[in-house]
């Protein structure tokens, strides 16, 4: 029974009717989550032996890929089976290049996961300069006028590099994060052509300008040295603009979008659902998780409660998928 359909009314309609008997709340709960809806994110350091805990995200390392693999094995012991890897290179320049390289940071980290554990996970690459540019920006800077900003079609070109050199070390999923207008499509041309078209293409469609991103900023060492990023990341009180987001997205040949951050953006997730009807992410942020954590951590709130509670919440609102650094515990928690 819809609420828009005729209801007897009270009394003759009760709804605890269906609360009494866990069982019969279990019939009819309407959300599951599973640790298969969960994507770890996870990020990679040069070095042997380096597991270096990040402050704001509790359980959180920056790892080298020996250690990395280490991980991957731990949290699939528990039941998660997607990552996707961030990396922190040794130098950074002005374009980034060091994300272009064979040997770079990312495509070590692909073979060494991969040939610990073959197909038996999934890899996902973030597809993005601010970890290696030495401003910081998401891409190549141009003059505009009297500042400096990122150049969108410049930017274009290596993005589609990088992405080809990451199916080359073993990328599953390409998830582009910049948010340059086009980059789906200079991606999926980038990728046919170097002779992976059956490899899918997660948009960070509908990527916001948020706060909620402060500890990421620390973790992956790629806080913008200057300015900000509002004139390529959304502007938050946008609703209408992230449907025209993924529908470019989507038409450019994105297979999968995400909405990100989430827990501020459930809204949105709900409205890219219903309107395309396609896969949709959701990215829990690291400021997300770190509120928990430190809330958790002063006795504030009950931590497996609330973070089942917030992972449930956004799979109801239409995530297929959760990228989220809750997603080891959640595991444990469900089994
Ligand atoms: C960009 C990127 C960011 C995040 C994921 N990819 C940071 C940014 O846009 O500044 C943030 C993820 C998080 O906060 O957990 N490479």
């Amino acid at each position: 029974m819809t609420p828009d359909l005729p209801s007897p009314g009270f009394p003759i309609a009760r709804p605890r009717r269906l609360r009494y008997n866990p069982l019969v709340r279990g019939l009819v709960r309407e959300t599951e989550l599973s640790a298969g809806d969960l994507i770890l994110p996870l990020f990679v350091r040069p070095g042997r032996g380096v597991r270096q805990e990040i402050g704001s995200m509790p359980g959180n390392f920056q790892l080298s890929p020996d250690t990395l693999v280490d991980e991957v094995g731990a949290a699939k012991d528990l039941g998660v089976r997607s990552f996707i890897l961030f990396g922190i290179p040794p130098d950074k320049d002005a374009t980034g290049s060091s994300a272009l390289r064979d040997d770079g940071i990312v495509q070590q980290a692909l073979r060494a996961v991969r040939s610990a554990f073959g197909a038996g996970v999934l890899l996902m690459t973030d597809e993005c300069f601010c970890e290696y540019t030495d401003h910081g920006h998401c891409g190549i800077l141009h003059k505009r006028g009297d500042s400096l900003d990122v150049d969108n079609d410049a930017t274009l070109t290596i993005l589609a590099e990088q992405c080809v050199s990451h199916a080359k070390a073993g990328a599953d999923v390409i998830a582009p994060s910049g948010m340059m207008d086009g980059m789906v499509g200079a991606i999926r041309r980038g990728l046919d052509a170097a002779g992976f078209p059956h490899i899918p293409i997660l948009s960070y469609a509908a990527k916001y300008a948020s706060g909620f991103y402060g500890p990421f900023r620390d973790a992956a060492e790629s806080p913008p040295q200057f300015g900000d990023r509002n004139t390529y990341q959304m502007d938050p009180a946008n609703g209408d603009e992230a449907l025209k987001e993924v529908a470019l997205d989507l038409a450019e040949g994105a297979d999968m979008v995400m909405v990100k951050p989430a827990l501020s953006y459930l809204d949105i997730i709900r409205r890219v659902k219903d309107r395309f009807r396609v896969p949709v992410a959701a990215y829990n942020v690291s400021g997300e998780f770190a509120m928990v954590k430190a809330a958790a951590a002063k006795g504030c709130i009950d931590e497996r409660r609330v973070t089942l509670e917030i992972l449930t919440s956004i799979r109801r609102a239409g995530a297929d998928m959760i990228l989220t650094y809750h997603a080891r515990d959640a595991a444990r928690w469900l089994r």
